[in-house]
């Protein structure tokens, strides 16, 4: 990518000029204690000359999120418990982080002045804290594809009205963003999503009744958090990035195909109309996305192998099976019939995927719930404005844990 190049989102286009001069960055870490969190300041700890931290935030891990802020000499951290306050006060006496706790002050620490900003709180509690970034036009590194689930219309709103630059993460669609041309939309025929299939790609659904939250986050390829780990599982996940997809690349969903693929190789690919397939190719490691928009829009080097096609040898595709793996066709659904239901079906998967990883239901109840919760809220209309999508979300949440007792008991 040379000087003047143009940074694009399914919003619009915005000139973006090559980074120059020696200053550092000034970066924030929402969800620094997550995988993405720590696989980021991994990278930042390789060149800590170039990059300069505001804030770091986690939701409980105290003790990490203190261990960071002293090795990046943080200027805040924020813990979204705000029992923790005191706990995280402690931890960093003797430093010159200021602490803090609570959802203000995760929203403020996303407020504060950094020039990028990584997104990777889990769930639609990322939403709000998101947004203060978006808002003031940063770069906004999106690994927390919920966002755009739950308020995808609104959100990509903010980003073309404030002039952010959103730069997605996730593998699938960094890989697309590094492959898709903005400047002949039209010429796009397809974005092909590529899936692994997750840890019961083979298994039948008889043998899925019983699986375990053990085995459900046990990833053949990716090491990830827990709640996309299961959504991996049930490819509630592809579901998800369906939606993401649809939002930053401003594509209709019939454009939109999913294709597994169980080596994790493809990270994603666009078919233009004259026949051209593009595709990124990688090891599964996430610092390569991650490295792409922490970089950008220059390429920095990262720590991860090097992919060698010849030891990787045969490279496979299947179609998706709907029938062992509804969640698919049910994000499909929702996407066509809108209003609410993408947001209603966002906070009942959440709630769906922390009763199962409590082993309150089991596994094909995760996205029999949500599909239950989506009919029984719906039609709703779209929402318009923040307190439509959190009212919205907690309607959702209320239902989808009553179905939830009613399951488990
Ligand atoms: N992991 C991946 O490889 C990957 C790939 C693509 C996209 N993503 C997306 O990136 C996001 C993060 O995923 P992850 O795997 O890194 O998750 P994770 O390991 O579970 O980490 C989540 C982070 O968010 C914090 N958090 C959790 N609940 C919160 C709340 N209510 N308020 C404020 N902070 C909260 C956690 O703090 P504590 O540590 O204190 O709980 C942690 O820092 C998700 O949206 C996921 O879909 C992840």
């Amino acid at each position: 990518m040379g000087a003047d190049t143009h940074t694009q989102t399914g919003a619009g286009t915005r000139a973006h000029p090559r980074r120059g001069g020696d200053a550092p960055r000034s970066v924030t870490v929402l969800g620094s204690t997550g995988s993405i969190g720590t696989n980021t300041l991994d990278l930042i700890a390789r060149d800590p000359e170039r990059y300069r931290v505001e804030a770091l935030t986690a939701n409980a891990n105290v003790d990490l999120l203190a261990t960071q802020a002293r090795q990046f000499n943080a200027r805040l951290a924020v813990v979204g418990d705000p029992a923790r306050y005191g706990a995280l006060k402690d931890a960093l006496v003797g430093t010159g982080t200021e602490a803090a706790a609570g959802p203000e002050a995760l929203k403020e620490a996303a407020a504060r002045p950094a020039d990028w900003v990584m997104a990777a709180i889990v769930g639609a509690a990322g939403l709000e804290p998101t947004l203060q970034a978006v808002r003031r036009g940063a770069t906004v590194a999106l690994a927390n594809k919920e966002c755009l689930v739950c308020a995808g219309d609104l959100f990509m709103r903010e980003v073309a009205t404030h002039g952010a630059t959103l730069l997605p993460v996730d593998s699938e669609h960094n890989a697309i963003f590094q492959v898709f041309d903005f400047e002949q939309k039209a010429r796009v025929h397809k974005i092909i999503l590529t899936a692994s299939g997750g840890p019961f790609r083979t298994w039948d659904r008889a043998a899925m009744t019983s699986a375990t939250p053990d085995q459900a986050v046990a990833h053949p390829n990716w090491s990830m958090g827990a709640k996309i780990s299961v959504d991996s599982a049930t490819m509630m996940n592809k579901g998800l990035e369906y939606i993401e997809a649809h939002h930053i690349f401003a594509m209709p969903p019939e454009q939109i195909d999913i294709l597994i693929h169980p080596q994790s190789v493809v990270h994603s690919m666009v078919a233009y109309v004259d026949g051209s397939v593009l595709a990124q190719l990688g090891t599964p490691d996430m610092r390569t996305p991650i490295a792409f928009t922490l970089g950008w829009p220059e390429r920095m080097p990262a720590p991860v192998a090097r992919l060698d096609l010849g030891a990787v040898g045969t490279l496979q595709f299947e179609a998706p099976d709907d029938a062992r793996f509804p969640a698919v066709r049910l994000v499909r659904d929702v996407l066509k019939s809108g209003g609410a239901a993408p947001t209603i079906l966002n906070a009942a998967n959440e709630v769906a995927v922390a009763a199962f990883l409590d082993r309150r239901i089991g596994f094909l109840d995760i996205a029999a719930l949500v599909d239950r919760t989506v009919s029984r809220l719906q039609p709703r209309a779209a929402p318009t404005c923040l307190d439509d999508v959190l009212d919205i979300d907690r309607a959702a949440r209320a239902a989808c844990t009553e179905l939830v007792a009613a399951a488990a008991a």
